[in-house]
């Protein structure tokens, strides 16, 4: 168990850099199974999740350096088609290794993935999209076991928007035989980088960042140096945290373009956004101001993951404030721990729905991090608060954040990970 202890009552103010994202990176380290030879992946998180995919790369037999950001792997061809189910359990992304894995070798064995209980997390589309392109998947006892003859390039209408089944067939489509064209395709920058990746690689793939994207197959790919993206959900932690503080806070090394939807929701807050082409300025008002209504959405829209972190900074705004949760099916455990720091939360039954009536202040409380960015949601919460908050956190908040803690006292936060 960690415990963050957070002593609230700073302006979080001055400038930090953003490292690479997470949900980029992952399908990357997927990626690299494709390939032969060498890839040198820069700007990687040093984060829980990246450990646990460089395991799993070195259970399959490739040779991993991991110094300073920057990832060396060596690929000489898996040594076995069968995932370790205790690393796989651990996060939902593994199921990346999936598609990877039939793609290279038309064969994988993988346990049903884990990852942060906010809903049930079906991966009926991926499955169901391999299947078209040729596979033959059983399960049993827990475990599925994946063969293909041959992949083969075919039309694959997503029922829903999924950035993980999008990755998972680009992933598998790559050096299938023929066209893949996936409808419905999730179209978050994430994606895109995935894409850029693999063209890098030698793949051949068009509208990667729009609804549908079309993958030529090819017979190889290379390895190749790439630099992952900017985190965009770490970078809309900490403007969060500088608007819950009234601070003022500039991030250096990101797209304002792909934070759009997190900046509008900061203005509509009150908060006064600045833009330059690597690099973003907020400023807060004097106090925070209610949003009244706002979804989570597929990119372009809200994005989900920033869903905690905003409930929290407009548990101190001023008015109320209705937030509607559209992509996962339960993801408001902070609701609970925030109302223990005297937030004034209601959430609707079928936890779709979070009311929030602003109050001035927030107190310091004991309160447990139930997930990923819930977690990160309690501590700007205790940053905020009157006097000394603790969250204890069962090593959800290191799956995604690099050094937060340090990350924080840079820019002014008194937050330190206690022994
Ligand atoms: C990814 C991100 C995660 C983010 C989420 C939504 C990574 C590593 N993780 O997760 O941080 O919160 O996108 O932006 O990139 N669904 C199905 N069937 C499926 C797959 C998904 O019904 O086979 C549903 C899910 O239950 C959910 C919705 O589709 O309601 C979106 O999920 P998805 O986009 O797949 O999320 P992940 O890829 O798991």
């Amino acid at each position: 168990m960690r415990k963050y202890r957070v002593r609230g009552g700073n302006r979080i103010c001055g400038a930090l850099g953003i490292g690479g994202a997470k949900n980029a990176a992952l399908p990357i380290l997927a990626a690299v199974l494709l390939s032969e030879g060498e890839s040198v992946i820069h700007n990687c998180p040093n984060i829980a999740d990246i450990d646990s995919s460089i395991e799993i790369l070195r259970h399959l037999g490739c040779r991993v350096d991991f110094v300073q950001n920057t990832l060396t792997v060596n690929n000489p061809g898996p040594t076995t088609t069968e995932l370790p189910t205790e690393l796989v359990s651990k996060m939902r992304s593994s199921i990346l290794f999936m598609g990877a894995l039939l793609g290279r070798c038309r064969e994988v064995t993988i346990a049903s993935p884990g990852g942060c209980q906010i809903g049930s997390r079906p991966i009926d589309l991926h499955l169901k999209g391999l299947r078209k392109m040729g596979a033959v998947i059983n399960e049993e006892n827990g475990l599925m076991y994946a063969k293909a003859e041959a992949l083969k390039g075919t039309q694959i209408y997503l029922k829903e928007v999924s950035v993980g089944a999008t990755e998972n067939l680009i992933l598998a489509a790559v050096l299938a035989q023929g066209e893949t064209t996936l409808l419905n395709a999730a179209r978050e920058p994430e994606i895109v980088d995935l894409a850029r990746f693999l063209k890098s690689m030698g793949a051949v793939i068009h509208g990667a960042g729009t609804s549908t994207v079309r993958i030529t197959g090819v017979k190889k790919l290379r390895g190749t140096t790439h630099r992952v993206m900017p985190d965009r959900i770490v970078a809309g932690t900490f403007l969060l945290a500088a608007a819950m503080t009234l601070g003022d806070l500039t991030l250096t090394g990101i797209n304002p373009h792909d934070i759009k939807a997190i900046t509008a929701n900061l203005r509509a807050m009150g908060c006064t956004i600045k833009e330059k082409p690597a690099s973003v300025r907020l400023r807060a008002p004097r106090q925070l101001i209610a949003i009244p209504h706002f979804i989570t959405e597929a990119h372009p829209g809200f994005p989900t993951d920033m869903q905690p972190t905003f409930v929290a900074a407009l548990s101190t705004a001023k008015g109320t404030s209705v937030v509607e949760e559209r992509v996962f099916e339960s993801r408001a455990a902070h609701a609970t721990e925030l109302i223990r720091m005297g937030a004034n939360i209601v959430v609707t039954s079928d936890e779709r729905v979070i009311v929030i009536k602003g109050r001035p202040h927030l107190h310091g409380a004991t309160v447990h991090s139930k997930d990923l960015r819930g977690g990160a949601a309690l501590i700007l919460a205790g940053l905020a608060a009157q006097a000394e908050t603790l969250v204890l956190d069962n090593g959800y908040i290191e799956r995604g954040y690099e050094s937060l803690p340090e990350n924080l006292t840079k820019i002014g936060g008194d937050v330190i990970l206690q022994p």
